[in-house]
């Protein structure tokens, strides 16, 4: 927690000029063009261009410091519409700058005068956030919204320090070990991607995890009953077997659970995210979760692992598993693209070796890529020992004919587009290309 509280402090002040500007914008005495713009300004993206421009990518990326664009707050903001327009409350753990809360008092009610207004929303909005000047940013921006929404009546000081004040809902600290947030209708969330050591108690996962996933489990824990949840998720959560666990607990606290897949979180964050919508502690829990769009299998269509033994290449060059005796080795950089290869190298190696004939696919690939799946078919008669940035693809029936059908069919641009829907993290897992829909293998 100390060094959480050294880099709050950091990051916070490095926003201390927005602040400033905001604050002495809302204070403007007569309204011209010029100041209305940049109120404007301020509600919309400014936020954003001032966290990229004063605060070092470096910290921004150490604590998963990056603000939602237009595009995902909008969806996120479409799906609680019914919500809005029963007026519910929405608190967000991880507020930033306030964008996803914005977002949603752009359409929330409003009353007779800014000064009503005020009263009304801070008993409807909250947060949390490590960094103070990112909380004094969110209640000031959903000032300046009212604001806006009231034709921008001047504000004295005075009235403007009790505004601040009214938002007593927000708060500057950890939420991992705070205890707020829970007796809000709605939680909106969009929380950092970093990583963190698990706690010996966490019963889902131990050793490096994503604490976005650590964040939903907070949420669900400590919501109230029928509380509903939308977040922006790393896909890794979504598709990675490492999260399996995490999966099956949110399937079994929660219902309605829905996902809607995004693809990359923004032009300068390389992540691929998904929106989970949920409702936390139903009466009646338990129901499926459809991580993954359905796949409606045509006549003549076959998963991949029912035909062939998917596992990934067990070789780790750091971590070799000497044997006595030597082997053909395949690794990524000996596996020409769409090629074949009989592997010439040798490695003594004690560990599974596989038989050719077979395939392998690159284990990294990036969704963008027109063809996710590059195929490499490898011939010999000697047992090969496969590098571990490599999935070998063995068929249990046929040889050689059957790894060209698999590798004709692996071309299908429907193939590519299935496998983003199952997982667009970089790292391929082999649960996701066993459950590969084909044709003609
Ligand atoms: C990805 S940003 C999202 C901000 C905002 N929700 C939005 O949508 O623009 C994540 C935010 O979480 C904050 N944060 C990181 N760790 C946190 C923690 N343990 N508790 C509360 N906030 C945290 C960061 O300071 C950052 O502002």
């Amino acid at each position: 927690m100390a060094i959480a509280q050294s880099l709050t402090t950091t990051a916070s002040l490095h926003y201390t000029p927005f602040i400033r500007e905001l604050f002495d914008t809302l204070l403007t005495d007569s309204w011209c063009e010029v100041s209305s713009n940049r109120a404007i300004e301020f509600v919309e993206g400014e936020a954003d261009v001032a966290v990229e421009k004063l605060v070092p990518y470096e910290t921004r990326s150490e604590q998963g410091i990056f603000f939602t664009a237009d595009d995902i707050t909008m969806k996120i903001v479409n799906s609680l519409a019914a919500e809005v327009a029963v007026e519910k409350s929405f608190f967000d753990p991880s507020c930033g700058a306030g964008n996803l809360l914005l977002g949603i008092a752009k359409s929330y009610p409003i009353k007779k005068n800014l000064n009503r207004t005020i009263e009304y929303w801070s008993k409807k909005f909250g947060g949390c956030d490590l960094h103070d000047n990112f909380v004094i940013a969110a209640k000031l921006r959903l000032i300046a919204l009212a604001a806006i929404r009231h034709g921008l009546p001047s504000i004295s000081e005075g009235q403007l320090a009790s505004f601040v004040r009214k938002f007593d809902k927000f708060y500057t600290g950890d939420y991992l070990e705070a205890d707020v947030g829970g007796d809000f209708d709605c939680v909106v969330a969009n929380p950092p991607f970093g990583h963190v050591v698990a706690s010996r108690s966490n019963e889902w996962s131990s050793g490096r995890t994503q604490l976005a996933a650590i964040f939903v489990d907070k949420i669900i824990s400590s919501g109230k009953k029928g509380q509903k949840l939308v977040a922006v998720l790393p896909d890794v959560l979504r598709s990675g077997s490492r999260y399996e666990r995490w999966r099956e607990k949110l399937a079994k606290e929660t219902s309605c659970g829905a996902v809607e897949l995004h693809g990359r979180f923004s032009k300068s964050v390389d992540v691929d995210v998904f929106i989970l919508n949920l409702n936390n502690k139903p009466s009646v829990v338990g129901q499926i979760i459809e991580w993954v769009p359905p796949v409606t299998d045509t006549e003549g269509s076959v998963r991949l692992g029912d035909l062939f033994l998917v596992r990934v290449g067990p070789v780790v060059p750091h971590r070799l598993e000497e044997g006595d005796e030597d082997f053909p080795f395949l690794c990524a950089k000996n596996a020409p693209a769409f090629g074949v290869t009989f592997p010439e190298e040798r490695i003594k190696f004690g560990g599974t070796k596989f038989l050719p004939p077979f395939v392998v696919v690159r284990r990294t690939s990036n969704p963008c890529d027109k063809n996710r799946l590059i195929t490499t078919l490898v011939k010999g008669i000697e047992p090969v020992a496969v590098e571990n940035h490599l999935v070998v693809m063995k068929p249990f029936k046929g040889g050689v004919n059957s790894c060209l059908k698999l590798i004709k069919a692996l071309k299908d641009p429907k193939v590519t587009s299935r496998l983003n829907n199952v997982i667009r993290c970089r790292h391929l897992t082999t649960k996701s290309i066993s459950s590969m829909v084909l044709q003609g293998v």
